[in-house]
């Protein structure tokens, strides 16, 4: 019983590296004054199609999408968005930066965080437009996924074997 315990979370895991992630604003400090979200951010690296999320208090606080001259003054310059429920999850779309800043005042206490999203660093799809000829590439790329998780469930069973 155990092994296949042990196939299923490799399984995962190898699913996993195609799904988008969710970068939560400070990690388990959430989206409150004085922390310094430079350093959050500094150590995060987002991808078109990720989410940014903020935990706080509702009521207290809030987020709002501004603009880098927004971000730097702690202003509402540029807005482009607002949440309020404590628990927002935000999408990023765009390869861009994207500022986000609390409006309550607290921004001038270090509510405000700036991220790099960057595009995904593999678009299949582009590229199979690009090339007209879609297909060799592609088909191979797949070819070694397929391989690979076969192994990581090989290597599970042996893991397993030996283990029980
Ligand atoms: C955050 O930390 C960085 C790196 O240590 C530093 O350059 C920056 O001034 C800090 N920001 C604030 C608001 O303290
Ligand atoms: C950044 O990541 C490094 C390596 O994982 C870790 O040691 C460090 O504490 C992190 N810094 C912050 C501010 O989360
Ligand atoms: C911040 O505000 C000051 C004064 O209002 C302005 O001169 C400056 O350009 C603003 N910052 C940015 C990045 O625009
Ligand atoms: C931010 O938006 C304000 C108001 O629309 C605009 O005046 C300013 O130039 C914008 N700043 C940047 C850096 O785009
Ligand atoms: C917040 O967003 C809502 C729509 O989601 C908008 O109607 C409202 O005007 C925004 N508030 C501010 C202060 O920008
Ligand atoms: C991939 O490229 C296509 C075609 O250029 C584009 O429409 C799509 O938005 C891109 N996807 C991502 C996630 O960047």
């Amino acid at each position: 019983m155990a092994w296949l315990l042990v196939v299923a979370v490799l399984a995962g895991l190898a699913a996993d590296r195609c799904a988008a992630t969710d970068h939560i604003v400070g990690a388990n400090h959430g989206w409150n004054p004085n922390i310094n979200y430079s350093l959050w951010s500094g150590n995060q690296t987002f991808y078109v199609g990720d989410l940014i999320s903020f935990r706080y208090q509702k009521g207290t606080h809030n987020v709002f999408e501004v603009n880098q001259t927004g971000y730097d003054n702690c202003t509402m310059d540029g807005v482009a968005g607002n949440w309020t429920s404590g628990k927002d999850f935000i999408p990023l779309p765009e390869a861009r930066r994207y500022y986000f800043i609390c409006g309550n005042g607290f921004c001038l206490q270090g509510m405000k965080v700036a991220i790099t999203v960057h595009p995904l660093p593999h678009n299949a799809s582009a590229d199979g437009k690009r090339r007209g000829s879609t297909g060799e590439d592609e088909d191979s790329a797949a070819a070694v996924h397929a391989l690979s998780a076969a192994w990581m469930v090989a290597l599970a069973v042996a893991v397993a074997a030996v283990a029980f």
